[in-house]
């Protein structure tokens, strides 16, 4: 067991919310990590002794990025379609296939020495928490080992089968949906936590994608879904009706589906990097904020629609393009993520909270949307080590 003292804390947020400010933000403030978890936090004056004391000379701590939403696992790259889109050629979920072809060509080891470099990007970047899912694969084996090869890094994986119907299933997409409500689940679900599907059109129908989630649920899996991206849709209301923990990308929403969001626990997960990498419109987070939605950032990171894994990056892009404030940015890249993925465990500073903390290079957090682009994470512990 050790004992680290994290002092002169200038601004610490620790997403405990009193009445006034949702970010639970204290002046001048301690914490105490004691081996994985925070054991004490309050005034510095007041600070316990410990083993080994971190001077944080006046700056800023977080919580630890909860990133919601990646597609770590996949080979290959897809600069060329960026560089096309950029010169007006629209974004198209077809691209999919693309990193599907990489992925299943690519060796466990090649997939994992791109999921550790991805990683370590995460890590450097402040995120301590993040979901993985599947999705490169869409054949049994290849979906298996994604999920097999994710749950080495993380216990957040989910099984999105569902991404795409694969190029050989063309022409009879119901027998693809039935591999992946039968064989493929199954072999998945013990990997995975989460099952998602990707409802838009070009991707999964409704009804399709109903079926596609109840399957995983019966299977002991959690929902989630990709919905309402690339244009109005069916994905929201689907997310609700099954109860799912997060409906992501959310960009074109009806009144109604603002509306079945403020009514449900389903997070609406923004994310911002796919619209600044395809050129389509903001998703209107003071929209959905203002009529009381709860509202997760995450990265998205993947080959086709968002390489990114930056969430300072998701922060600067949702205060200048979403409307949100620093404070409530800061907040959905955190707590957001954390009730997006329902981990009570982290997402926040408290006793007894998993000791994922950010030291910041600067002095307050408004700082990451302030200076986008600048590397501001100082430090990082991860269940109390420092990375
Ligand atoms: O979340 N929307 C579907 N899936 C990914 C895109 C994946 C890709 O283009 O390779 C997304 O944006
Ligand atoms: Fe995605």
């Amino acid at each position: 067991m050790t004992t680290t003292l994290i002092t002169n804390i200038g601004e610490l947020t620790t997403n405990v919310a009193t009445p006034s400010d949702a970010c639970g933000t204290l002046s001048d403030a301690a914490v105490l990590i004691d081996d994985a978890d925070i054991a004490w936090i309050g005034a510095a004056a007041e600070a316990p002794e410990a083993e080994d004391v971190v001077d944080a000379a006046g700056r800023a701590v977080i919580p630890g990025f909860v990133d919601s939403h990646t597609h770590l696992v996949f080979g290959g790259d897809r600069a060329d379609e960026f560089e096309a889109r950029m010169t007006g050629t629209p974004y198209a979920a077809g691209g999919i296939r693309r990193t599907v072809g990489a992925t299943r060509a690519a060796s466990d080891d090649e997939l994992r020495a791109r999921l550790a470099t991805l990683v370590a990007e995460l890590h450097a970047q402040g995120t301590t928490t993040f979901e993985i899912k599947t999705g490169y694969g869409l054949t049994v084996a290849d979906e298996e080992r994604m999920a097999r090869i994710a749950a080495e890094v993380t216990p957040e994986v989910t099984f999105l089968g569902a991404h795409v119907v694969p190029a050989e299933y063309a022409d009879r997409r119901e027998q693809y949906v039935d591999l992946v409500t039968g064989e493929m689940l199954r072999a998945c679900a013990p990997h995975s936590r989460w099952v998602d599907v990707f409802c838009e059109r070009g991707a999964f129908s409704l009804d399709e994608s109903r079926r596609i989630l109840e399957a995983g649920i019966a299977e002991g899996l959690l929902a989630r879904v990709h919905g309402n991206q690339l244009g109005h849709g069916d994905g929201v209301s689907l997310a609700v009706s099954v109860a799912a923990a997060s409906v992501d990308h959310c960009t074109y929403l009806s009144d109604a589906d603002v509306a079945a969001l403020a009514g449900s626990d389903t997070v609406a997960t923004l994310l911002p990097g796919v619209e600044f990498s395809t050129r389509q419109p903001y998703p209107d987070a003071r929209r959905l904020i203002d009529a009381g939605v709860t509202v997760a950032l995450a990265s998205d990171c993947n080959p086709g629609s968002s390489f990114t894994s930056s969430m300072p990056l998701m922060i600067a892009l949702a205060v200048r393009e979403m409307g949100m404030t620093p404070a409530e940015a800061v907040w959905a890249a955190t707590a957001g993520g954390a009730r997006a993925l329902r981990r009570d465990d982290v997402g926040h500073l408290s006793p007894g909270a998993r000791a994922d903390i950010v030291l910041l290079a600067a002095p307050t957090r408004v700082h990451l949307a302030y200076r986008p682009g600048v590397p501001l994470v100082s430090r990082v512990w991860r269940g109390g080590i420092a990375l």
